[in-house]
């Protein structure tokens, strides 16, 4: 099972340009979880520092025990190796080209023999869709193929922590929707910890189990899926809409006065272009390609957001309830065993809601 990546009172800047401050999460381990943000809000640069390329100010990220932002270089160096990551830009090497590419982490890193080397990175040039580009160069590939080069290279090393930086940006739609499958068989097959950054909104509605999302120097909010994909919050409504009615603006978040301006001007029936179709509310989850194993992360995820379940808004609560089969209804007492049909004439179920209906 991946590790479990725990931030706390997580602050950076560039000299005085604050970029985010307590940032407070928890990766659960073999969780899939998805970080939002408009650009520019330092979604990058979290995840730089989640892999100690970037030194935050204050606050820990704490992975196996070691804080990663106050540790030695030798300790860093040992706790890297647990991560994979996809850079946003791919950050192949030019002069390489994909297999010597993906092969680098394994020369660089282990003992491995160049046949061993060869049977892994094919593998993963599979994985990705990239048989048969080996020799090719990076700059001879669409950016799409860059993209899951550098995704193959990221997985060379059976990383327990995935990192990946807007890993659908410069793909088309239906590539996305191959991509998305593609990090949820991958978290299937080898239970890694993953964080995606991304602003695909049907990516992050259906692939992770937990969203995030960052936002005026903050984390507004971070947990799981249902959470999110119901909020009433503004800036997430606004984000998982694609809207441009709300507090996110082109360049910086807009100003109380402008806000109250768009908001009159869409009341009086004007249109902001975007589709007048809500996208709140929670959409099944993608699941492993037929054949692969089932995720662990499910299970173990359910056990974990049952056990937090009272303390989440109402509409979060019902989608997760809605979400559970009716043996799963049974096995965290949601449904009073149907009764035997001796006793009652009615075999109708009655759910028991904790903490109040939603
Ligand atoms: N090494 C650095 N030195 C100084 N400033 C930096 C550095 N890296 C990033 N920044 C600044 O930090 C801010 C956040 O950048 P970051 O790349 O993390 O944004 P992002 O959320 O990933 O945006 P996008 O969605 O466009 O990729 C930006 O203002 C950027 O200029
Ligand atoms: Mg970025």
């Amino acid at each position: 099972m991946g590790a479990e990546v725990v931030v706390e009172g997580l602050t950076k800047s560039f000299g005085n340009q604050a970029i985010w401050r307590d940032v407070t999460l928890t990766l659960p381990p073999g969780e899939v979880s998805v970080m939002l943000g408009p650009s520019g809000t330092g979604k990058s640069v979290f995840l730089k520092s989640m892999i100690g390329l970037l030194k935050p100010d204050r606050g820990r990220c704490v992975i196996n025990g070691v804080d990663i932002v106050t540790c030695s270089e030798a300790k860093l160096y040992e706790v890297r190796k647990l991560f994979g990551v996809l850079f946003q830009d791919g950050a192949l090497f030019g002069s390489m080209n994909l297999y010597d590419n993906v092969a680098f982490p394994l020369r660089e890193h282990t003992r491995k023999s160049e046949a061993e080397i060869k049977r892994i990175v094919l593998d993963k040039l599979e994985l990705t869709g990239l048989q048969g580009a080996e020799r090719k160069l990076p700059g001879e590939i669409s950016g799409g193929m860059r993209k899951r080069a550098g995704l193959a290279r990221a997985l060379v090393l059976d990383p327990e922590i995935i990192l990946c930086d807007e890993p659908d940006s410069g793909l088309d739609p239906v590539r996305t929707a191959y991509l998305s499958q593609l990090l949820i068989d991958l978290n299937a097959q080898i239970d890694a910890t993953i964080l995606i950054v991304t602003h695909n909104i049907n990516l992050a509605r259906t692939v992770p189990d937990n969203l995030g999302m960052l936002f005026r120097k903050e984390l507004v909010m971070f947990g799981p899926r249902e959470v999110l994909l119901t909020s009433d919050e503004p800036v997430v409504a606004q984000f998982l809409n694609g809207r441009r009615l709300g507090p996110i603006g082109m360049s910086e978040e807009k100003d109380a006065a402008q806000i109250a301006q768009e908001e009159a001007h869409a009341a009086a029936g004007h249109s902001d272009g975007s589709s007048e179709e809500d996208l709140r509310g929670v959409v099944p989850q993608l699941e492993p390609t037929p054949g692969l194993p089932e995720r662990m992360a499910v299970r173990r995820r359910k056990d974990r957001v049952m056990q937090i379940l009272h303390s989440l808004p109402p509409a979060a609560q019902q989608g997760i309830i809605e979400s559970l089969t009716h043996d799963e209804l049974l096995r965290y007492g949601l449904t009073a065993p149907r009764p035997r049909p001796a006793e009652v004439d009615d075999t109708q179920e009655i759910p028991a809601w904790p903490g109040g209906r939603p």
